[in-house]
């Protein structure tokens, strides 16, 4: 997944440590605070845990709300109920496992609509207005635009639960970030096509796991973590935070607006949406210390994990000090490559990411 800041090749760095530090309890809470791609929250309910996510933005606690539940959850049996899905349709040459699959199948399908997507992030869409965007090509935005309405219909029309919604809303996200013409995130568009964007847009299927035994639970929450902390309660919170003035709000703009599903009024060559209530104090160096000062000292739980880049805007000694008003700290530093590929840079550089640990 193309997202600043995932974990996802960090895990068993992340676990390790975590084993470390963290004795057995029986039937342990693991809160994931700034969750992001939600890829640290699914990791640890494959581990035993309930989890608490949370971000920000909608786009992430719908990857979240995906990638927690469970295959029971999703039957979508009152959309075939509704006639709405074609069953009798030739699926010989598909590997069809479920309900969930023939869904899939009849999104792929669609017919495509000219709609927001296409108006405001095409070239053939924008070509009379002040600005020319070439985020998608017209066939994928009218593929986005139309599986984007269709979803939104099934869920205003009851045909589809949350957890429903939130799954075909994930795969679709996921399909968009891979035929995007961007460079990593959508603060920018390339002035030249990459080959990927001309992939037709396929929505896949996001792993769901069976109903685990003993049952666990998840909660997903989509508010500003210096509100959410001081009201939850968990053994284990893992932080996250953004660690430079990149805003996700700003960065992910059009993710958001596909994850929202509205046609806001847009801004400028990039076409941002508003996104300013969106904005993290974590991203300022001016704020980020008060913010992770406050943080800290709401939360109630016996062991706290904070990943941050030794290039962020906190320093390690002040971070080293915040901590310490909780007790005990550790941390520990993992060098891994992070390839560059924008503006035509092709250097692998390496990162130094480092986990610490306070205990109480
Ligand atoms: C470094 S990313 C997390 C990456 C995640 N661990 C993963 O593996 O994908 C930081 C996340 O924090 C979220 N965020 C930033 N400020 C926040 C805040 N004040 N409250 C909640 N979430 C916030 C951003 O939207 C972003 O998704």
């Amino acid at each position: 997944m193309r997202y600043i800041g995932s974990k996802e090749r960090l895990l068993d760095f992340i676990e390790g440590f975590i084993n470390e530090k963290v004795e057995s309890v029986q039937n342990p809470t693991f809160a994931d605070l700034f969750c992001g791609t939600a890829v640290v929250s699914k990791h640890f309910k494959q581990r035993g845990f309930n989890v608490i996510a949370n971000d920000l933005l909608t786009t992430c606690t719908i990857w979240a709300k995906a990638a927690l539940t469970d295959l029971e959850n999703i039957p979508f049996e009152r959309l075939f109920d509704s006639d709405e899905i074609n069953q009798n349709m030739d699926y010989s040459n598909l590997l069809i496992a479920d309900n969930y699959d023939l869904v899939l199948n009849h999104l792929n399908k669609i017919t495509p609509k000219k709609g927001f997507i296409y108006r405001e992030y095409t070239l053939e869409g924008t070509r009379d207005s002040a600005f020319q965007r070439m985020y998608f090509t017209e066939e994928n935005a009218c593929k986005i635009d139309a599986i984007r309405h269709q979803i939104g219909i099934w869920k205003d029309n009851n045909f589809i639960t949350e957890d429903e919604e939130a799954l075909l809303l994930a795969s679709l996200l996921n399909a968009v970030n891979k035929v995007a013409n961007i460079a990593g995130t959508y603060g920018a568009f390339l002035k030249e096509w990459d080959k990927r964007a001309f992939n037709p847009l396929n929505l896949e299927r996001m792993a769901v796991e069976c109903t685990s035994s003993p049952r666990l639970n998840h909660e997903v929450y989509q508010m500003d973590v210096l509100e959410l902390a001081p009201n939850i309660q968990a053994d284990v919170v893992y932080l996250d935070p953004p660690y430079n003035f990149r805003q996700y709000g700003a960065y992910y703009h059009i993710l958001e607006t596909i994850a929202i599903g509205d046609s806001p009024f847009i801004d400028g060559k990039t076409g941002l949406r508003p996104w300013k209530d969106k904005k993290s104090d974590f991203c300022y160096s001016d704020k980020a210390a008060s913010a992770l000062t406050q943080l800290v000292n709401n939360l109630d739980c016996k062991h706290i994990f904070l990943s941050y880049n030794a290039d962020g805007v906190l320093q390690h000694e002040e971070i080293l000090e915040i901590l310490s008003s909780k007790g005990n700290v550790d941390f520990i530093d993992v060098n891994f490559q992070r390839y560059k590929s924008n503006n035509g840079g092709t250097g692998v550089k390496k990162v130094k990411e480092r986990l610490y640990y306070v205990g109480s």
